[in-house]
């Protein structure tokens, strides 16, 4: 049978291009975001993930509209420059209610589901920033951590119900986000962190998340695989 997958974010750079490579492999998707999708490959749910209720609700319609949910992508996200003296309790909030708590909340939404079927697979878009120092970003560096940590806690939780819980942590991938403040130095320093030499692209996050959910990446659960071109390497 085809996988039911929700991809929430599946709107933006990184969410579009993973729901494009599951629907290319004949998936029925599922995309929960504030804005549409530009393509017409899922059905869509508008939701502003900063509200919990908001956020149960549109994920227990989606699967409604499934038929139930085998894959959940936890792809929404936000980021702000900051340093550690500017960070306002409500940017704080903010960063981290959308990072970090509606990623446990679309899990605990999709859980019983998955529980009760007796598999599925939850991938968690984190960023590099969880694991090397968030300087000038120190918010959104504790909301990524927080997700792989959420991830570590679902895979301890769920995986003898045959539930995968694994986070993915891209590096630098040109989407919209970041591209405020994105100058030509900017690009061309961090392609020089990668021993590749350039930065990401959606389709490179996109791959390994649709290996994570799929049968050859069945014995992976509680992982935080770096999408970084080797950026960083731990
Ligand atoms: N672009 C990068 O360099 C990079 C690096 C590491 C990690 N990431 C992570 O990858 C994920 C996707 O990022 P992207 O680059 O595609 O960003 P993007 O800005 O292109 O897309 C983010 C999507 O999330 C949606 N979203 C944000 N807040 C929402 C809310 N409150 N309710 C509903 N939807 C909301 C947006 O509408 C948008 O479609 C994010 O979690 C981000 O933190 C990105």
């Amino acid at each position: 049978m085809s996988q039911r997958v929700i991809v929430t974010g599946g709107s933006g750079g990184i969410g579009a291009a993973i729901v494009e490579r599951f629907a290319a492999d004949g998936a029925a998707v599922a995309v929960l975001d504030r804005r549409a999708p530009s393509g017409g490959s899922a059905s869509f749910f508008a939701v502003d993930l900063l509200d919990p209720l908001d956020t149960r609700r549109a994920v227990g319609e989606a699967i409604e509209t499934l038929g139930g949910v085998d894959v959940l992508v936890n792809c929404a996200g936000i980021f702000q420059h900051a340093s550690l003296l500017d960070i306002t309790v409500d940017d704080w909030d903010r960063v981290l209610d959308i990072n970090a708590r509606a990623t446990l909340v679309t899990m605990q939404a999709v859980a019983p589901v998955m529980l009760e079927a007796g598999r599925g697979s939850i991938v968690n878009i984190a960023s590099m920033a969880a694991k090397h120092g968030g300087g000038g970003e120190g918010h959104y560096a504790a909301s990524k951590a927080a997700v792989v940590a959420l991830t570590r806690a679902g895979a301890q939780e769920w995986g003898c119900h045959g539930v995968t819980v694994n986070a993915v942590c891209p590096g630098y991938v040109l989407t919209e986000m970041g591209a405020d403040t994105r100058s030509e130095a900017d690009v061309a320093a961090w392609s020089a962190k990668s021993p590749l030499g350039r930065l990401g692209i959606p389709e490179d996050v996109a791959g390994v998340t649709h290996f994570l959910a799929s049968p050859a990446g069945g014995y992976l659960t509680g992982q935080a695989i770096n999408v970084t071109g080797g950026m960083i390497m731990h």
